[in-house]
């Protein structure tokens, strides 16, 4: 008889801002323990081992893979990275949480669900939001059909001034800017909370006019770990259509600088028997008795709650590991996410709309 495995060990790769996210959540998970941490920076990958009590320190994210000790990893790195280390992960035998986005290219997304076929392995993809405590409360809400069917949601996720800099607004390591970073959280969103359509058709626009605004003072903003505003090739804002078979649609619109008044986040779902806002409060619209009638959720966060939602996305990844859960993200998820990203922007490049088909 086998004994059932019941703690899996753990590698970061990747030890930059959002690393403390996942350590934090491994530290707090006790089915997890980390082992390993790994950093081109050595002095950052020294540093996280020291705070977190990892064993072993890499910079060379192949050693850490050859290493039979750790069963998982989490993937923290740039985004032109992601496919290269999940599928070497995944050869490796190990379980993969990977950062949103997937990674830049549908090629790239296919050879990553190609590799997480052979490996047999879990790959999660660090769509967050959909771990979050209210979007699993809206999601019950949508399953129980008290909603009726979505046939249109809208998100929002603009900043006036927080063009991360770095490897985020340099294209080549990426993808793109507001819109692969920022514009991917709401597109997941909304696409998982509206059942996952199939996209019909997609358009979008793209500008660069603002630059990443580096002159301005006084406002302090999120920056990559290796903050540098010399090099700015990304969009500052990206809108888009998204059609599906269905009839739904989806309109986003997303920004790293933009002359608003201030930063804005919205995530909106309308159904035939209800509504749905995730952000910026949750609530839900119906109507009882002839009355529209708003409702407030008592929860204990009526918006997204960052910590809760790391933690529940790492235990949900680790339960995957062990065999006990399915991930909730899976790679096929991320193929579909990046045809619709990948789509925005080449409707952007050519203004046209990009028409689907199988
Ligand atoms: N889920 C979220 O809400 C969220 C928030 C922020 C960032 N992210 C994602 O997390 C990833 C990292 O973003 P960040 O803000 O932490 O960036 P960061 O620049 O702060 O950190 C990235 C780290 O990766 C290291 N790195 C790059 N290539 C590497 C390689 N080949 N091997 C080992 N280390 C390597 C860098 O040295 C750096 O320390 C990105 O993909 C980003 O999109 C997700």
């Amino acid at each position: 008889m086998t004994t059932a495995q019941t703690k899996l060990n753990i590698g970061v790769i990747g030890n930059g801002s959002i690393s403390s996210a996942h350590l934090d959540a491994y530290a707090d998970c006790a089915e997890a323990v980390l082992i390993a941490v790994c950093d081109l920076n050595e002095t950052r990958a020294q540093e996280a081992a020291a705070k977190y009590g990892a064993a072993k320190v890499y910079t060379n994210y192949h050693e850490l893979l050859a290493d039979p000790e750790i069963d998982a990893v989490s993937i923290c790195t740039w985004n032109n990275t992601h496919a290269e280390i999940s599928i070497a992960a995944l050869q490796a035998g190990k379980h993969v949480l990977c950062e949103k986005p997937l990674c830049r290219t549908v090629e790239e997304a296919l050879r990553v669900e190609a590799a997480v076929r052979e490996s047999g392995k879990v790959l999660q993809v660090g769509f967050v939001r959909r771990y979050a405590s209210n979007t699993a409360l809206v999601k019950r809400f949508l399953d129980a059909g008290d909603l009726g069917e979505i046939y249109y949601a809208k998100a929002t996720c603009l900043r006036r001034l927080g063009n991360p800099g770095g490897w985020f607004s340099d294209s080549g390591r990426s993808g793109g800017g507001p819109l692969i970073d920022l514009g991917v959280h709401i597109i997941d969103v909304c696409w998982y909370l509206m059942g996952k359509p199939k996209v019909k058709s997609v358009s979008g626009n793209t500008y660069r006019k603002l630059g990443n605004r580096a002159h301005i003072q006084n406002l302090s903003f999120y920056k990559a770990a290796d903050y540098n505003a010399e090099l700015n090739d990304v969009e500052d804002l990206a809108n888009a259509l998204i059609r599906f078979e269905n009839g739904a649609s989806l309109l986003v619109d997303v920004s790293f600088t933009l002359h608003a008044k201030k930063d804005e986040l919205s995530v909106k779902l309308y159904g035939d028997k209800g509504g749905a806002e995730l952000e910026p409060e949750l609530a839900i619209m119906t109507e009882q008795q002839n009355t529209i009638v708003n409702i407030s959720p008592q929860v204990d966060n009526l918006s997204f709650n960052f910590k809760e939602a790391f933690s529940q996305e790492i235990n949900h990844f680790v339960q995957s590991g062990l065999g006990r859960a399915q991930t909730l993200s899976p790679v096929e998820d991320g193929l579909e996410i990046t045809k619709i990203l990948c789509a925005i922007y080449e409707s952007a490049a050519s203004g046209k709309e990009i028409q689907f088909s199988e």
